[in-house]
């Protein structure tokens, strides 16, 4: 069993969210740790308290432990003293310690033996706040919390993980009953069953050489240098798979994304959520991306933004276009810049090139939307729909005011305002008729020219 330690207020992030529910790439920070303990074949029961509800949500189908006040880490699996097994084997591991990986517990549970504590310690440059393993000669005896250290002791370089493996019935029978308060909070530190399993000399100490895979987050600068930590994870594990990245370091790909072999991301791109890129695709520069399925051999272009959407196989996005929530872009279609589609479905090969805002609207195959084409599809009240059939080409600058059907082959001319149906293959033009005044021109730049030799209100001054 991995019991997971998520119970804390985390005071130290300021911040009205749990700790422990922080995302890093996307993840709840208590969700990486009971990943890892999953992982090392462990079954996780997580401690939880603070903001109880939304920690249990972020941990579907995990079994949890309630600690009515959060009163320490040793509180903490007293807590959890129904759900110890009788025998055998219990790994602790705090909840912020998303950096944990599954091989630091396998090789934690196979050092262990029939000791009854195994912790794991590390050497950090700046050990801050962590306790700090005393040891006398090679023995270890304790642990000291940093706030309870002397000058001598705080200058040990050698801290404790918070990670150890326990005999099970040691630790609910011997220590949990044990534990006393310390003073000024009066909280039960875990760290005292280390002194409990050296006084009977059943202690083991482990000392694990990568202090990274070990950092508590107690802040938002811990949490933030954790995160970049488990992105280069993720990228690298992309890059195995057959991504290529421009420029790792400034791209974001969240844990729950999915790339296919042979896509490639440009610099600054950020994909997010539940987005899946197929092969053969390729994402622009600062590109972002959430929760959008993005189609084989389709080119997202510099700048744009997606949320919700679906690009079709070899469609063509951007640069800077906004494609928006429920917005289906068919195979080979073209978004083009500065284009907004929100709730929309276009068939194979439309074209939407430049300047427009399509809300609400289903386009046929083959149509082409011109420059600057608006659907209005709000009355200040409700949003209507507009339905263009396939082949139909519409005009540059032109308003759809929805509910409107444009049936398949119409063309509409540049400029128009079209509010009512228009028929299959019928031509529609809705704006002024042009008038040309010959010699119109010459006319009125003389009139101007003259009133601005006089301008009106001259004489009676003069
Ligand atoms: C703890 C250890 C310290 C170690 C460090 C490693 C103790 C007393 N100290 O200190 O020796 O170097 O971790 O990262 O154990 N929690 C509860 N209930 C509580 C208190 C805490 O569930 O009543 C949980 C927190 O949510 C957190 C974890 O336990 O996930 C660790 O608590 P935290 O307050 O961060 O302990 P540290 O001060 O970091
Ligand atoms: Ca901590």
């Amino acid at each position: 069993m991995g019991l997971v330690l998520a119970a804390g207020l985390g005071t130290r992030m300021r911040s009205p969210l749990a700790k422990v529910l922080h995302p890093l790439c996307g993840r709840p920070m208590v969700r990486w740790v009971v990943d890892a303990v999953q992982a090392a074949g462990l079954e996780p029961v997580v401690v939880v308290h603070h903001q109880e509800e939304a920690v249990r949500a972020a941990l579907p189908g995990v079994r949890c432990a309630r600690q009515e006040a959060p009163r320490g880490t040793g509180d903490a699996v007293r807590a959890a003293a129904a759900a110890l097994p009788p025998t055998g084997v219990v790994v602790v591991v705090p909840g912020d310690v998303p950096l944990l990986e599954p091989a630091v517990l396998q090789a934690l549970l196979s050092a262990h033996g029939d000791a009854l504590c195994t912790v794991l310690s590390t050497v950090v440059a700046d050990p801050a706040e962590y306790g700090r393993i005393v040891r006398d000669g090679e023995r270890v005896v304790r642990i000291v919390e940093a706030a309870e250290c002397t000058e001598e002791e705080r200058a040990i370089p050698e801290v404790n993980a918070g990670v150890y493996a326990f005999d099970a019935r040691w630790l609910r029978d011997e220590v949990l009953p044990a534990l006393q308060p310390h003073p000024p909070k009066g909280e039960l530190y875990l760290t005292d069953a280390v002194a409990m399993a050296a006084a009977a000399g059943r202690l083991q100490a482990r000392c694990h050489a990568d202090p990274g895979s070990l950092v508590g987050v107690n802040d938002r600068w811990a949490l933030a240098l954790a995160e970049d930590v488990l992105q280069e994870r993720i990228l690298a594990e992309h890059g195995r798979r057959g991504v290529t990245f421009h420029r790792p370091a400034t791209v974001r790909v969240e844990a729950e994304v999915v790339l296919a072999p042979d896509v490639e991301v440009d610099p600054g791109a950020v994909l997010r959520g539940r987005t899946r890129v197929a092969e053969g695709a390729r994402i622009g520069a600062g590109v972002v991306l959430e929760d959008t399925l993005v189609g084989p051999g389709a080119h997202v272009l510099p700048g744009s933004v997606c949320e919700g959407a679906e690009i079709g196989a070899a469609a063509e996005v951007g640069p800077m276009a906004h494609l928006r929530r429920g917005t289906h872009l068919g195979p080979r279609t073209r978004v083009g810049n500065f284009v907004e589609t929100k709730n929309t479905t276009l068939a194979e090969g439309v074209k939407a090139s430049h300047l427009s805002y399509l809300g609400d609207a289903t386009v046929g195959e083959g149509t082409n939307v011109g420059a600057g084409t608006i659907t209005c599809n709000y009355d200040g009240f409700r949003k209507h729909r507009t339905r263009i059939g396939r082949d139909v080409f519409v005009g540059s600058n032109t308003s759809l005011v929805a509910p409107l059907r444009i049936g398949d082959g119409a063309l509409v001319g540049a400029g128009s305002v079209v509010t009512t149906d228009v028929p299959p293959e019928a031509l529609a033009v809705a704006r002024a008729r042009q008038v040309n005044y010959p010699d119109g021109a010459l006319t009125i730049r003389e009139q101007f020219r003259e009133r601005a030799r006089h301008p009106p209100g001259d004489e009676e001054e003069g």
